[in-house]
Protein backbone atom coordinates (compact mmCIF):
# COMPACT_ATOMS: atom_id res chain seq x y z
CA UNK A 1 0.00 0.00 0.00
CA UNK A 2 1.77 3.30 -0.95
CA UNK A 3 0.89 6.18 0.60
CA UNK A 4 0.98 9.83 -0.49
CA UNK A 5 1.94 11.73 2.79
CA UNK A 6 1.64 15.95 2.81
CA UNK A 7 3.20 18.02 5.78
CA UNK A 8 2.51 21.92 5.64
CA UNK A 9 2.40 22.44 9.92
CA UNK A 10 5.17 24.64 10.02
CA UNK A 11 7.93 26.12 8.04
CA UNK A 12 8.88 22.90 5.77
CA UNK A 13 6.51 22.04 2.88
CA UNK A 14 7.13 18.60 2.43
CA UNK A 15 5.89 15.24 0.27
CA UNK A 16 7.00 11.81 0.57
CA UNK A 17 5.51 8.29 -0.76
CA UNK A 18 5.71 5.29 2.06
CA UNK A 19 5.02 1.44 1.06
CA UNK A 20 3.26 -0.24 3.74
CA UNK A 21 3.84 2.42 6.24
CA UNK A 22 8.04 1.51 6.38
CA UNK A 23 9.84 1.65 3.02
CA UNK A 24 10.56 5.46 1.88
CA UNK A 25 10.33 5.52 -1.69
CA UNK A 26 10.58 9.07 -2.09
CA UNK A 27 10.90 12.07 0.59
CA UNK A 28 10.74 15.76 -0.23
CA UNK A 29 11.58 18.99 1.72
CA UNK A 30 10.92 22.64 0.59
CA UNK A 31 12.24 24.49 4.14
CA UNK A 32 11.31 27.74 3.91
CA UNK A 33 14.40 28.81 6.33
CA UNK A 34 15.87 31.57 4.22
CA UNK A 35 12.53 33.50 4.20
CA UNK A 36 11.81 33.39 8.10
CA UNK A 37 15.69 34.11 9.19
CA UNK A 38 15.88 37.75 8.34
CA UNK A 39 13.02 37.74 10.73
CA UNK A 40 14.64 35.08 13.60
CA UNK A 41 12.00 32.86 13.66
CA UNK A 42 9.23 31.56 11.72
CA UNK A 43 6.34 34.02 10.52
CA UNK A 44 3.00 32.54 9.94
CA UNK A 45 1.89 34.83 6.89
CA UNK A 46 4.77 34.23 4.56
CA UNK A 47 4.68 30.34 5.16
CA UNK A 48 1.37 30.21 4.29
CA UNK A 49 2.32 31.76 0.87
CA UNK A 50 5.60 29.81 0.88
CA UNK A 51 3.62 26.99 1.44
CA UNK A 52 1.01 27.63 -1.33
CA UNK A 53 3.86 28.73 -3.61
CA UNK A 54 5.66 24.92 -3.08
CA UNK A 55 3.03 22.46 -2.30
CA UNK A 56 2.35 21.46 -6.03
CA UNK A 57 5.87 21.40 -7.11
CA UNK A 58 6.59 19.20 -3.74
CA UNK A 59 4.31 16.63 -4.72
CA UNK A 60 5.30 16.36 -8.08
CA UNK A 61 8.96 15.73 -7.16
CA UNK A 62 8.20 13.16 -4.17
CA UNK A 63 5.76 11.12 -7.55
CA UNK A 64 8.65 11.88 -9.49
CA UNK A 65 10.89 10.07 -7.17
CA UNK A 66 9.16 7.15 -6.42
CA UNK A 67 8.41 6.88 -10.02
CA UNK A 68 4.50 7.17 -9.43
CA UNK A 69 1.62 8.74 -10.99
CA UNK A 70 -1.02 10.10 -8.86
CA UNK A 71 -3.30 7.30 -9.83
CA UNK A 72 -0.66 4.60 -8.55
CA UNK A 73 -1.49 6.35 -5.17
CA UNK A 74 -3.67 4.20 -2.38
CA UNK A 75 -4.05 6.46 -0.14
CA UNK A 76 -3.42 10.30 1.20
CA UNK A 77 -1.89 11.30 4.47
CA UNK A 78 -1.95 14.57 5.56
CA UNK A 79 -1.14 16.52 8.73
CA UNK A 80 -3.79 18.09 10.44
CA UNK A 81 -2.35 19.81 12.83
CA UNK A 82 -0.99 21.04 15.67
CA UNK A 83 0.66 24.00 13.87
CA UNK A 84 0.37 27.06 12.36
CA UNK A 85 -3.49 27.05 10.77
CA UNK A 86 -2.94 29.17 7.95
CA UNK A 87 0.24 26.46 7.09
CA UNK A 88 -1.83 23.62 7.39
CA UNK A 89 -4.56 24.64 5.53
CA UNK A 90 -2.45 24.64 2.42
CA UNK A 91 -1.82 20.69 2.61
CA UNK A 92 -5.31 20.01 4.02
CA UNK A 93 -6.84 21.20 1.45
CA UNK A 94 -4.42 20.37 -1.47
CA UNK A 95 -4.64 16.75 0.11
CA UNK A 96 -8.62 16.33 0.32
CA UNK A 97 -8.54 18.06 -3.56
CA UNK A 98 -6.38 15.21 -4.65
CA UNK A 99 -8.17 12.69 -2.52
CA UNK A 100 -11.37 13.49 -3.74
CA UNK A 101 -10.72 14.15 -8.09
CA UNK A 102 -8.54 10.36 -7.46
CA UNK A 103 -11.21 8.65 -5.40
CA UNK A 104 -8.73 7.57 -2.61
CA UNK A 105 -8.70 7.90 1.02
CA UNK A 106 -8.46 10.87 3.14
CA UNK A 107 -6.41 9.79 6.19
CA UNK A 108 -5.55 12.94 9.16
CA UNK A 109 -2.36 12.77 10.89
CA UNK A 110 -1.12 14.53 13.91
CA UNK A 111 1.94 15.89 13.71
CA UNK A 112 3.24 14.67 17.07
CA UNK A 113 2.20 11.08 15.92
CA UNK A 114 4.48 11.77 12.59
CA UNK A 115 7.08 12.26 14.48
CA UNK A 116 6.61 8.77 16.29
CA UNK A 117 6.76 7.06 13.32
CA UNK A 118 9.86 8.31 12.26
CA UNK A 119 11.58 6.82 14.84
CA UNK A 120 10.05 3.40 13.77
CA UNK A 121 10.27 4.09 9.90
CA UNK A 122 14.58 4.57 10.66
CA UNK A 123 14.71 1.72 13.03
CA UNK A 124 13.41 -0.43 10.15
CA UNK A 125 15.80 0.93 8.05
CA UNK A 126 18.56 -0.57 10.32
CA UNK A 127 16.67 -3.92 10.77
CA UNK A 128 15.14 -2.95 14.59
CA UNK A 129 11.64 -2.82 15.84
CA UNK A 130 12.07 -0.53 18.98
CA UNK A 131 10.07 -2.78 21.73
CA UNK A 132 6.97 -1.54 22.89
CA UNK A 133 5.56 -0.10 25.72
CA UNK A 134 8.36 3.18 24.67
CA UNK A 135 8.79 6.03 26.38
CA UNK A 136 8.78 8.62 23.35
CA UNK A 137 10.38 12.39 23.88
CA UNK A 138 9.46 14.62 20.72
CA UNK A 139 11.55 17.84 20.74
CA UNK A 140 11.33 20.36 18.56
CA UNK A 141 11.32 24.30 17.82
CA UNK A 142 7.53 23.97 19.16
CA UNK A 143 6.87 20.94 21.03
CA UNK A 144 8.88 19.31 24.32
CA UNK A 145 6.48 16.27 25.04
CA UNK A 146 6.80 13.07 26.84
CA UNK A 147 4.39 10.15 26.11
CA UNK A 148 4.01 6.71 26.32
CA UNK A 149 3.47 4.71 23.51
CA UNK A 150 1.74 1.20 23.22
CA UNK A 151 0.07 -0.83 20.75
CA UNK A 152 -4.05 -0.96 20.98
CA UNK A 153 -3.43 -4.72 19.41
CA UNK A 154 -1.40 -7.11 22.36
CA UNK A 155 -0.61 -9.46 19.00
CA UNK A 156 1.06 -6.88 16.89
CA UNK A 157 3.60 -4.97 18.73
CA UNK A 158 5.00 -2.49 16.20
CA UNK A 159 4.30 0.75 14.05
CA UNK A 160 1.55 -0.82 11.97
CA UNK A 161 -0.56 -1.30 14.87
CA UNK A 162 -2.56 1.49 16.18
CA UNK A 163 -0.47 3.31 18.40
CA UNK A 164 -1.82 4.90 22.05
CA UNK A 165 -0.21 7.50 23.45
CA UNK A 166 -0.53 8.67 27.24
CA UNK A 167 1.43 11.98 28.03
CA UNK A 168 2.72 12.22 30.72
CA UNK A 169 4.41 15.51 30.48
CA UNK A 170 4.92 18.51 28.44
CA UNK A 171 6.99 22.05 28.39
CA UNK A 172 4.83 24.81 30.82
CA UNK A 173 6.49 27.68 28.31
CA UNK A 174 8.80 27.64 25.87
CA UNK A 175 10.02 24.63 23.85
CA UNK A 176 13.65 23.20 24.16
CA UNK A 177 14.50 24.40 20.28
CA UNK A 178 12.38 27.46 21.21
CA UNK A 179 15.65 28.36 23.87
CA UNK A 180 17.57 27.75 20.92
CA UNK A 181 16.64 29.75 18.67
CA UNK A 182 15.95 32.49 21.36
CA UNK A 183 19.33 31.97 22.92
CA UNK A 184 21.48 32.02 19.20
CA UNK A 185 19.56 34.93 18.26
CA UNK A 186 20.43 36.97 21.94
CA UNK A 187 23.92 35.85 21.34
CA UNK A 188 24.37 36.98 17.32
CA UNK A 189 24.34 33.73 16.06
CA UNK A 190 21.57 33.29 13.50
CA UNK A 191 18.93 31.48 13.06
CA UNK A 192 18.07 28.51 13.34
CA UNK A 193 20.08 28.36 16.70
CA UNK A 194 19.93 24.44 17.46
CA UNK A 195 22.75 23.53 14.29
CA UNK A 196 25.35 26.10 15.55
CA UNK A 197 24.90 25.80 19.41
CA UNK A 198 25.37 22.51 18.94
CA UNK A 199 28.73 22.69 17.21
CA UNK A 200 30.10 25.66 19.30
CA UNK A 201 28.93 23.99 22.11
CA UNK A 202 31.20 21.02 20.51
CA UNK A 203 34.19 22.98 19.97
CA UNK A 204 34.00 24.67 23.21
CA UNK A 205 37.33 22.27 24.22
CA UNK A 206 36.70 22.26 28.15
CA UNK A 207 36.29 26.24 28.41
CA UNK A 208 35.19 27.35 31.73
CA UNK A 209 31.29 27.66 32.24
CA UNK A 210 31.26 31.24 33.01
CA UNK A 211 27.92 31.30 34.72
CA UNK A 212 26.08 27.68 36.32
CA UNK A 213 22.42 26.84 35.36
CA UNK A 214 20.98 24.93 38.02
CA UNK A 215 18.32 22.48 37.44
CA UNK A 216 15.23 23.21 36.58
CA UNK A 217 12.99 21.68 39.25
CA UNK A 218 8.70 21.49 38.31
CA UNK A 219 6.51 22.38 41.14
CA UNK A 220 3.36 19.40 40.70
CA UNK A 221 4.41 17.03 37.41
CA UNK A 222 7.77 16.63 37.81
CA UNK A 223 7.89 15.05 34.02
CA UNK A 224 7.04 18.72 32.75
CA UNK A 225 9.75 20.70 31.56
CA UNK A 226 9.59 24.52 31.86
CA UNK A 227 12.93 26.48 29.52
CA UNK A 228 12.32 30.03 29.49
CA UNK A 229 13.82 30.59 32.67
CA UNK A 230 17.16 29.11 31.62
CA UNK A 231 16.67 31.54 28.57
CA UNK A 232 16.14 34.29 31.10
CA UNK A 233 19.31 33.29 32.34
CA UNK A 234 21.55 33.72 29.62
CA UNK A 235 19.95 36.66 28.83
CA UNK A 236 20.88 38.75 32.20
CA UNK A 237 24.51 37.26 32.39
CA UNK A 238 24.91 39.11 28.77
CA UNK A 239 23.41 42.01 29.90
CA UNK A 240 25.30 41.96 33.15
CA UNK A 241 28.73 41.42 31.10
CA UNK A 242 29.34 43.99 28.75
CA UNK A 243 32.73 42.53 27.67
CA UNK A 244 30.11 39.88 25.57
CA UNK A 245 28.68 43.43 23.32
CA UNK A 246 31.58 43.61 21.17
CA UNK A 247 31.99 40.34 20.20
CA UNK A 248 27.65 39.94 19.95
CA UNK A 249 28.04 43.04 17.27
CA UNK A 250 30.29 41.51 15.34
CA UNK A 251 29.15 38.31 14.49
CA UNK A 252 25.40 40.63 14.04
CA UNK A 253 27.65 42.14 10.96
CA UNK A 254 29.06 38.74 9.78
CA UNK A 255 25.57 37.31 9.61
CA UNK A 256 24.62 40.77 7.61
CA UNK A 257 26.89 39.60 5.31
CA UNK A 258 25.81 36.94 5.01
CA UNK A 259 28.58 34.67 7.00
CA UNK A 260 26.73 32.25 9.19
CA UNK A 261 28.47 29.12 8.78
CA UNK A 262 30.45 27.28 11.95
CA UNK A 263 33.39 28.35 9.95
CA UNK A 264 32.25 32.09 9.88
CA UNK A 265 31.21 32.60 13.38
CA UNK A 266 33.48 29.79 15.84
CA UNK A 267 36.34 32.72 15.31
CA UNK A 268 34.33 35.19 16.21
CA UNK A 269 33.34 33.40 19.48
CA UNK A 270 35.28 33.92 22.60
CA UNK A 271 36.27 31.27 25.00
CA UNK A 272 34.00 32.56 27.72
CA UNK A 273 31.18 32.31 25.03
CA UNK A 274 32.26 29.33 23.75
CA UNK A 275 31.94 28.53 27.87
CA UNK A 276 28.52 30.29 27.78
CA UNK A 277 27.08 27.83 24.80
CA UNK A 278 28.39 24.76 26.37
CA UNK A 279 26.61 25.68 30.02
CA UNK A 280 23.26 26.31 28.19
CA UNK A 281 23.61 22.92 26.47
CA UNK A 282 24.43 21.04 29.34
CA UNK A 283 21.35 22.15 31.26
CA UNK A 284 19.47 21.09 28.41
CA UNK A 285 20.59 17.72 27.67
CA UNK A 286 20.72 16.95 31.46
CA UNK A 287 16.83 17.88 31.40
CA UNK A 288 15.69 16.18 28.67
CA UNK A 289 17.64 12.86 29.45
CA UNK A 290 17.18 12.92 33.15
CA UNK A 291 13.25 13.53 32.87
CA UNK A 292 12.94 10.80 30.03
CA UNK A 293 14.73 8.11 31.95
CA UNK A 294 12.95 8.98 34.91
CA UNK A 295 9.17 8.64 33.09
CA UNK A 296 10.97 5.39 31.04
CA UNK A 297 11.86 3.53 34.63
CA UNK A 298 8.28 4.65 36.40
CA UNK A 299 6.54 3.21 33.91
CA UNK A 300 8.64 0.43 32.90
CA UNK A 301 9.37 0.94 29.33
CA UNK A 302 11.00 -1.15 26.74
CA UNK A 303 12.73 1.19 24.81
CA UNK A 304 13.03 5.15 24.40
CA UNK A 305 12.53 7.12 21.11
CA UNK A 306 13.57 10.48 20.72
CA UNK A 307 12.55 12.51 17.86
CA UNK A 308 11.44 15.93 16.75
CA UNK A 309 14.11 18.65 15.25
CA UNK A 310 16.36 18.84 18.60
CA UNK A 311 16.92 15.18 18.33
CA UNK A 312 19.49 16.21 15.80
CA UNK A 313 21.72 17.35 19.13
CA UNK A 314 24.80 15.75 19.13
CA UNK A 315 25.29 15.50 22.66
CA UNK A 316 21.87 14.57 23.14
CA UNK A 317 22.58 11.90 21.24
CA UNK A 318 25.74 10.59 23.15
CA UNK A 319 24.33 11.70 26.15
CA UNK A 320 21.01 9.03 26.05
CA UNK A 321 23.20 6.59 24.50
CA UNK A 322 25.54 6.29 27.40
CA UNK A 323 22.79 7.13 30.07
CA UNK A 324 20.22 4.69 28.39
CA UNK A 325 23.21 1.75 28.14
CA UNK A 326 23.61 1.77 31.73
CA UNK A 327 20.30 1.80 32.48
CA UNK A 328 19.95 -1.10 30.28
CA UNK A 329 17.17 0.66 28.36
CA UNK A 330 17.18 0.36 24.02
CA UNK A 331 17.65 4.07 22.76
CA UNK A 332 16.12 4.99 19.13
CA UNK A 333 16.42 8.64 17.02
CA UNK A 334 15.42 9.49 13.46
CA UNK A 335 18.83 10.07 11.57
CA UNK A 336 18.71 13.94 11.30
CA UNK A 337 16.46 13.86 7.88
CA UNK A 338 13.40 12.00 9.85
CA UNK A 339 14.26 14.46 13.04
CA UNK A 340 13.34 17.30 11.31
CA UNK A 341 9.84 18.09 9.92
CA UNK A 342 9.05 15.62 6.81
CA UNK A 343 6.52 13.92 5.12
CA UNK A 344 7.94 10.24 4.74
CA UNK A 345 6.71 10.23 9.15
CA UNK A 346 3.43 11.58 8.01
CA UNK A 347 2.88 9.06 5.68
CA UNK A 348 3.94 6.56 7.71
CA UNK A 349 1.55 7.52 10.70
CA UNK A 350 -1.07 7.35 7.91
CA UNK A 351 -0.64 3.91 7.34
CA UNK A 352 -1.35 2.71 10.93
CA UNK A 353 -4.12 5.33 10.87
CA UNK A 354 -5.83 3.40 7.87
CA UNK A 355 -5.42 0.45 9.06
CA UNK A 356 -7.33 1.42 12.06
CA UNK A 357 -9.93 2.73 9.91
CA UNK A 358 -9.38 6.30 10.80
CA UNK A 359 -10.43 8.45 7.33
CA UNK A 360 -11.48 11.78 6.72
CA UNK A 361 -14.70 13.31 4.36
CA UNK A 362 -13.82 16.92 2.72
CA UNK A 363 -15.33 18.28 5.10
CA UNK A 364 -11.80 17.45 7.37
CA UNK A 365 -10.33 21.26 9.30
CA UNK A 366 -7.33 22.20 10.26
CA UNK A 367 -6.78 22.16 14.38
CA UNK A 368 -3.68 24.32 14.90
CA UNK A 369 -3.75 22.75 18.77
CA UNK A 370 -4.71 18.49 18.39
CA UNK A 371 -3.69 16.97 21.18
CA UNK A 372 -1.72 13.86 20.75
CA UNK A 373 -3.18 12.24 24.27
O1 LIG B 1 11.04 19.44 14.15
P1 LIG B 1 11.49 20.75 13.58
O2 LIG B 1 12.12 20.74 12.22
O3 LIG B 1 10.32 21.76 13.48
C1 LIG B 1 9.37 21.93 14.47
O4 LIG B 1 8.36 21.17 14.45
O5 LIG B 1 9.62 22.81 15.32
O6 LIG B 1 12.50 21.39 14.67
C2 LIG B 1 13.18 22.61 14.47
C3 LIG B 1 13.89 22.97 15.77
C4 LIG B 1 14.53 24.36 15.77
O7 LIG B 1 14.18 25.02 16.97
C5 LIG B 1 16.02 24.08 15.72
O8 LIG B 1 16.81 25.08 16.36
C6 LIG B 1 16.11 22.76 16.43
O9 LIG B 1 14.97 22.04 16.01
N1 LIG B 1 17.32 22.01 16.06
C7 LIG B 1 18.30 21.69 16.94
C8 LIG B 1 19.30 21.04 16.20
N2 LIG B 1 18.91 20.97 14.89
C9 LIG B 1 17.67 21.57 14.84
N3 LIG B 1 18.41 21.91 18.26
C10 LIG B 1 19.53 21.48 18.88
N4 LIG B 1 20.54 20.87 18.24
C11 LIG B 1 20.48 20.62 16.91
N5 LIG B 1 21.50 20.00 16.28
ZN1 LIG C 1 7.73 18.88 13.95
Amino acid sequence: MRILGIESSCDETAAAVVADGREILSSVVASQIDIHRKYGGVVPELASREHLRQIVPVVREALAQAGMQLTDVDAIGVTQGPGLVGALLVGITYGKTLAQSLGKPLVPVNHLEGHVHAVFLEAHKAGRVPKLPAMCLIVSGGHTVLCEVKSENPAVQDASAKLLYRKLGQTRDDAAGEAYDKVAKLLGLGYPGGPILDRLAAASNGAPAPVKFGHTKMKGNALDFSFSGLKTAVLYHVRENAEYNEEIRHREEALARGERKFEHLLPLCSTKTLGLVREFQNTVVRDLVERTLSAAEQLSAESILVSGGVAANSQLRSTFEERAKSAGIEVFFPSRVLSTDNAAMIAAAAYSRFRAGILADVSLNADPSLALA
